[in-house]
């Protein structure tokens, strides 16, 4: 019986050298890697009482949103500036080079709403705490964060010290 991490492509030396790129293109195309990789996220969501999915362009929506809607909720996209046509709050995070923006519309998250952010990877952290600071802005309340993958040895747990985060797969290195 193949597990989750089977299908999961390891690249060493991409983007550069030194760091090994935990490609997910090989759990989604297969059958049963999708299936244990969206099971595998169910299974961490077990009794916990939530109102709706946040998930990141663009991968956190190919996880996210299978989520969502097996477990009857609604997904709201976290994109890149400048792509949603509505009233959005904004927030810059730090890149390994420069920073870059994320954004959410301003009324997808109704104050007291509980919220599941699912992503693929935590590497730095720096997306996801993010996302939280969009989600608490807008009076969301943040319950549970569930990662496909964990480095580890990047230690971006470390910024989500007071947050119930969960992963998958773990990674000891980065
Ligand atoms: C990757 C990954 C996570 C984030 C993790 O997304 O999918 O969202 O980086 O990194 P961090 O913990 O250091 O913030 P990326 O920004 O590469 O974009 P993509 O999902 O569109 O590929
Ligand atoms: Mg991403």
């Amino acid at each position: 019986m193949k597990k989750v991490e089977d299908y999961v492509r390891s690249i060493p030396d991409f983007p550069e050298k030194g760091i090994i790129f935990r490609d997910i293109t090989t759990v989604i195309q297969s059958p049963e890697g999708l299936k244990l990789a969206i099971d595998g996220i169910n299974e961490k969501l077990k009794g916990v009482d939530y109102d709706v999915v946040v998930g990141p362009e663009s991968r956190g929506f190919i996880f996210g949103v299978p989520v969502a809607y097996a477990n009857g909720k609604g997904f709201v996209p976290v994109r890149k500036k400048g792509k949603l046509p509505c009233e959005t709050i904004s927030q810059d995070y730090e890149l390994e080079y420069g920073t870059a923006t994320i954004e959410m519309h301003k009324d997808a998250i109704v104050p007291g709403q509980k919220v599941v952010i699912v992503d693929d990877l935590i590497a730095t952290g720096g997306t996801t705490e993010a996302i939280i600071k969009l989600i608490e802005q807008l009076g969301g309340e943040v319950v549970k964060i569930i990662f496909l993958i964990e480095l580890e040895g990047l230690k971006g747990r470390e910024k989500l010290s007071g947050y119930d985060v969960d992963a998958v797969i773990k990674y000891a290195g980065k």
